[in-house]
């Protein structure tokens, strides 16, 4: 099939262009409103952009409680989503008021971070301290939706120990837990190594 995006006939009754960039890594977004109550919500147009200085970058569709947050405070931490929190993890992407900690509504454990204010989520594998450096406004349609794309400087690295294999972190075995499209999560299936040529 074919189809271009002006006008997006695709004659699908979903648009299947994000079944086509997956899987996606879900960046698991904490971070604290103004009066310190946490917020915590999955974002899978997210990644590690960089390293040296390391950046992360997730977009948000229309300004959500983890954007403005972030902008606000200026801090936040992307906890490692793996397949054993797949039902948290969907929990804490339900549309709630500003007020409500998505920790508590699925059952979380707030874990401090060793540099910034946000809580990690304790029972994650992984976890990145990161300060916010920009938000990026992303062009628009005029359709009444604007995309920013929010850049943090990551400064400090958690790894769970148990991971850590003859010196190098074993992801399969961490089981990252993937966005797909529409309401699809991916699970990883293997791994291929090759030397670079
Ligand atoms: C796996 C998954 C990935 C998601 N990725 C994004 C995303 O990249 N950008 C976005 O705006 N919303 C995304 N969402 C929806 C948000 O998680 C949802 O709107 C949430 O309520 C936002 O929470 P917040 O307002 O506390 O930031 C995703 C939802 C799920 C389940």
């Amino acid at each position: 099939m074919y189809f271009e995006t002006a006008s997006n006939d695709h004659g699908l009754p979903h648009d299947p262009l994000k079944a086509l960039i997956a899987p996606r890594p879900i960046g698991w977004i904490s971070s604290l409103d103004a009066n310190g109550i946490p917020n915590l919500a999955p974002y899978s147009f997210f990644n590690l952009l960089s390293t040296n200085p390391a950046i992360v970058g997730f977009s948000s569709a229309t300004q959500k409680d983890s954007q403005r947050n972030i902008e606000l405070t200026g801090e936040f931490v992307c906890n490692f989503a793996s397949v054993d929190l797949i039902d948290k993890i969907n929990t804490t992407s339900k549309h709630v008021a500003a007020n409500v900690n998505e920790f508590e509504l699925a059952g979380l454990t707030e874990a401090k971070s060793h540099i910034i204010k946000a809580p990690r989520v304790l029972e994650a594998r992984a976890h990145l301290e990161c300060e916010y450096v920009k938000t990026v406004e992303l062009p628009n349609d005029d359709n009444g939706i604007v995309w920013s794309l929010v850049l943090g400087k990551v400064l400090a690295v958690h790894i769970d120990d148990r991971f850590i294999k003859e010196g190098l972190v074993d992801t399969l075995a961490m089981e990252p837990l993937t966005r797909m499209g529409y309401m699809d999560y991916g699970v990883l299936g293997g791994m291929e190594t090759r030397e670079r040529p």
